[in-house]
């Protein structure tokens, strides 16, 4: 049984200027267990489709599906209630910056044991029991006493690890995990990502790990989505993509990884390509990469279809590589 099948999901917000559609028709499958990478350049509508998987999006969003199914169920079944409550028992996210996510009114402890009330564990000593080998789980010290801590007593990555903690108290089906390391320090980074591939391979755990770094889904992920501004680009494994990128997009960020040993300011841009990503009221026709692509031709001005290449995976483009060019 696929964890995630998602067929033609849509997202338009209204603006001053009109409606703008910043999800374009995303299709998408995971496994049970699964380890899938979403990437793109910021504003490409990674955050926005992870929000509408968990039914976050502002509700002057408008979005359509075929349908979401996640591990069974077809969402768009379902009502607004019902839906919330099936995706507590099966789906959480974690965001990228920990000390917003949690309350600061609020003990760790008690954040921690009303996430267990909700998932149906009670008892103040069976959930305090729980809370604490939670907290072990993601590696912190001295659980008990952290139990009491408020999140501004800790640090950046521990509250992160307790993020992390509280969203794998439900024991969830899909963990989507959106630039869960961004807001952190370099060796902080690396500890938090291993704490969500253990997760993924002690409990069978489907992660779905959103990211601007192609570097950080190199090793991590089975496949990778990259989408640029609202549309899947390309979906493959990530091994087919690292040996030969179809689409120029793809390529671009493969060539924007920093090589080991040289440093980069942080924020510095690595980007290949010219240009930036077009807003979402400014769309070109055609091809949306088309401005910026070394490959870009006539034919670009009529939009490019997801289409399957036989032993690699989805591209979207009229011209992709085919090997010699990377
Ligand atoms: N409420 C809104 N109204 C109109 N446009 C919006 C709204 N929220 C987001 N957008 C637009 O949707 C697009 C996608 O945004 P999103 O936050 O998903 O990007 P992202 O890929 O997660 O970027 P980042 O890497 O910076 O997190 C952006 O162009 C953004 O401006
Ligand atoms: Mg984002």
């Amino acid at each position: 049984m696929k964890l995630l099948h998602i067929e033609n999901l849509t997202v338009e917000f209204d603006t001053l200027t009109g409606p703008v559609r910043v999800l374009d028709r995303v299709s998408l499958r995971m496994e049970q267990g699964e380890v899938l990478g979403i990437v793109g350049e910021s504003g490409s509508g990674k955050s926005i489709f992870a929000l509408a998987i968990m039914g976050l999006l502002s509700p002057k969003a408008r979005f359509t599906a075929d349908y979401m199914n996640v591990n069974g169920q077809d969402l768009m079944k379902l009502t607004k209630e019902q839906r919330q409550s099936y995706l507590a028992q099966n789906v959480s996210i974690i965001f990228q910056d920990p000390q917003n996510s949690l309350n600061p009114c609020f003990t760790i402890g008690f954040q921690l044991m009303e996430t267990l009330s909700m998932h149906g564990i009670s008892g103040r000593r069976n959930k305090k029991l729980r809370a604490i080998q939670l907290l072990e789980s993601v590696g912190i010290a001295n659980p008990e006493s952290r139990l009491k801590s408020y999140p501004h007593q800790l640090s950046g990555g521990m509250n992160q690890r307790i993020m992390i903690a509280i969203a794998i108290a439900a024991e969830p089906k899909l963990l989507i995990a959106d630039e869960p390391t961004t807001a952190l320090d370099v060796t902080i980074q690396s500890q938090i990502l291993q704490l969500l591939l253990d997760l993924n391979r002690h409990t069978e755990t489907g992660l779905m790990l959103i990211t601007h770094d192609f570097a950080l889904l190199s090793e991590t992920a089975q496949r990778v989505c990259v989408m640029y501004s609202g549309q899947i680009q390309e979906n493959a494994p990530t091994r087919r993509i690292l040996a030969q990128p179809k689409h120029p997009y793809t390529q671009a960020l493969l060539h924007s990884i920093p090589h080991i040993g040289e440093r980069h300011a942080q924020g510095e841009r690595l980007f290949s390509l010219r240009g930036s990503i077009p807003p979402v009221d400014h769309l070109p026709v055609g091809c949306r990469l088309g401005p910026r692509c070394p490959r870009a031709a006539k034919e670009c001005v009529r939009a490019p279809r997801l289409e399957n290449i036989h032993g690699h995976g989805l591209v979207r483009c009229h011209f992709p590589l085919d090997g010699e060019e990377t």
